[in-house]
């Protein structure tokens, strides 16, 4: 399976909304490839989430997994998330359209996620916590919007490798998507 190229920041596709597809688009062979392909190139990347805008087709579309947090992958077509609490939580964040950089940014701690899964079936599901960041950072993605803008307070943003070179284990835990 090839794994495609990821745009960074400045590439007009993280700045475009995505459209909805189609449950015939969805269901044809081009599309089945490209959500095959998110998958392989997420994993490459170490990514726990990658939106289809991030390899430049602007289609609503993410996929996610992290291993080491309980999650198996999902794919989710046309979503719609639904926050659960007014209240937000703040947390570690990167992207990888944006390498190195990590940052706090504050989140809903729990969402509601509708749509589709990749053989058109409905998807109608809560998540809380990490996962309910990793959605909320690959939705954004779909609607041009990247962690940066989400972020209240610059002074914790940074590169992951000074805070390491430090040892302090600043940003260690974040979320890539
Ligand atoms: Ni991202």
């Amino acid at each position: 399976m090839p794994v495609l190229p990821i745009v960074r920041l400045g590439h007009p596709a993280l700045r475009a909304v995505a459209r909805a597809l189609s449950p015939e688009q969805l269901a044809g062979a081009e599309m089945q490839q490209l959500i095959d392909d998110l998958v392989d190139t997420m994993r490459e990347a170490h990514g726990v989430g990658l939106a289809a805008s991030q390899v430049a087709a602007e289609i609503q579309v993410f996929v996610y997994e992290s291993a080491g947090h309980d999650i198996p992958l999902r794919v989710v077509v046309n979503p719609m998330i639904t926050p659960q609490e007014r209240e937000l939580v703040y947390d570690w964040e990167g992207c990888l359209s944006i390498p190195d950089l990590r940052g706090m940014v504050p989140r809903h701690p729990e969402v509601r996620v509708q749509g589709l899964d990749r053989s058109g079936q409905p998807l109608d599901y809560l998540c809380r916590g990490f996962e309910a960041r990793i959605v909320q950072h690959e939705f954004d993605h779909l609607n041009g919007v990247v962690f940066l803008d989400r972020m209240r307070d610059f002074k914790t943003l940074g590169y992951i490798d000074e805070w390491q070179r430090m040892g302090d284990g600043e940003g260690d835990e974040s979320a890539v998507g």
